[in-house]
């Protein structure tokens, strides 16, 4: 039975989800179902939801939890859509120099955005 020494080398391969683990255990984990379909949103979500959720409303309804600051649905309404997750981080930048976003970071919470507008959009119709 030569040859049949087939050493099966297992790639273990450690998905490195412990930072979007953390942050989806930590949060109060709410998953909109429009919002998902996508890590990537899924991942920009919680993120909004980890550092900004506690002022503004970060979702299609409900108001901020602080009532003088702006959903992101209202700041988003108001930005064009071409670059959309690029355009709200230079327009969060300019209000709150504490906040900055890895390009990564930036990317999701752009498409998570994307589909809330496109979300609104259609409701809206
Ligand atoms: C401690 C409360 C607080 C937190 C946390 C917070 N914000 Fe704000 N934010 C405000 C206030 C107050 C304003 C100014 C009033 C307004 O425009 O609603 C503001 C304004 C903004 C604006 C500008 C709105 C405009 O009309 O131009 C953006 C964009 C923004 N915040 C994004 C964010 C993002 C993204 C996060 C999370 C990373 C965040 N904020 C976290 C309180 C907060």
């Amino acid at each position: 039975m030569e040859g049949m020494n087939v050493s099966k080398k297992m790639m273990m391969t450690k998905a490195s989800v412990s930072a979007f683990a953390a942050l989806a255990v930590g949060g109060a984990c709410v998953t909109s179902a429009w919002g998902m379909g996508g890590n990537l949103s899924t991942k920009g979500e919680a993120l909004l939801n980890e550092a900004c959720a506690k002022c503004h409303a970060i979702g299609a309804e409900g108001s901020s939890k602080i009532s003088t600051v702006k959903p992101f649905r209202d700041i988003i309404a108001s930005l064009p859509a071409d670059d959309l997750g690029n355009v709200f981080i230079a327009a969060m930048t300019k209000k709150h120099t504490q906040f900055a976003f890895e390009p990564m970071d930036a990317k999701a919470i752009g498409d998570y955005l994307e589909k809330l507008k496109l979300h609104i959009d259609s409701s809206n119709k």
